[in-house]
């Protein structure tokens, strides 16, 4: 696994930054539910800084020019060297999605762990893992280490969730414009950084952007 610095080495500065962010949305009563369980996040991944543990989260995702991810539940493109690239990227790790994503996806994908955000796990086949919220997610990567590097891989609610939270993000951006897309990429600017250009094509162009919360 790529080694993501331990939170222990964070300045008391880069908690306060990710607790304005919280501040910011409490003052937009839309997001006060946002900013609600960013403060428990904040203290889940405090209390991961006392013990000197790391989350070693990465997000993927794949938006179009105006940032649309997803439309009526499913993916508005066909690029098999996306897929391709992120098949090899999360080969052997957890996927970390929403209900909503995982119904379109329709299954577990091969050669992968599958964990489900869901207020309803009955709904879910046991072919797959589910969670009741995120900051149970973040509990579990916490407690147990997984060997297997987890993922976050959409959808809009479960990006909104978890992008502060996730140390790298890996974006296939694509060379269109959805003008009817109704799941969008949340913005990332406050907390992540352009990092390199991994791949480019006329299709597309993946970009690695890294958190600044988790360099020193
Ligand atoms: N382009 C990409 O990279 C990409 C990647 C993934 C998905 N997508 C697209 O994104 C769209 C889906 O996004 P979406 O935002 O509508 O749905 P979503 O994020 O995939 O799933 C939403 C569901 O997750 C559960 N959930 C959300 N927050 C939760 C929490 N705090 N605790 C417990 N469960 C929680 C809820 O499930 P329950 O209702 O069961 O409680 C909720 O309905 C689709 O169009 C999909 O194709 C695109």
């Amino acid at each position: 696994m790529t080694p993501i610095r331990p939170s222990k080495h964070r300045s008391r500065s880069d908690f306060s930054q990710i607790s304005s962010i919280s501040t910011t949305a409490a003052r937009d009563p839309v997001n006060a539910q946002a900013a609600d369980i960013r403060k428990r996040m904040t203290d889940t991944i405090s209390s991961c800084t006392e013990t000197s543990d790391r989350l070693p989260l990465q997000a993927i995702a794949a938006m179009s020019e105006n940032r649309v991810i997803g439309r009526a539940n499913s993916i508005p493109w066909h690029l098999p060297e996306d897929f391709r690239w992120f098949r090899k990227k999360t080969m052997g790790g957890i996927l970390i999605m929403g209900r909503k994503t995982f119904e379109s996806i329709g299954r577990p994908l091969p050669g992968r762990t599958t964990w489900v955000l869901t207020t309803n796990p009955s709904s879910l086949p046991d072919t797959v893992e589910a969670f009741s919220s995120w900051e149970s997610v973040l509990e579990r990567i916490h407690r147990d280490k997984p060997h297997q590097r987890p993922y976050v891989c959409g959808g809009e609610q479960i990006y909104r969730l978890a992008l502060p939270w996730c140390a790298d993000l890996f974006l296939t951006v694509v060379h269109r414009t959805i003008p009817d897309g109704d799941a969008f990429l949340p913005e990332f600017n406050e907390f992540m950084e352009f990092a390199e250009i991994i791949e480019e094509s006329c299709d597309f162009r993946i970009v690695h952007f890294r958190n600044r919360h988790y360099s020193s």
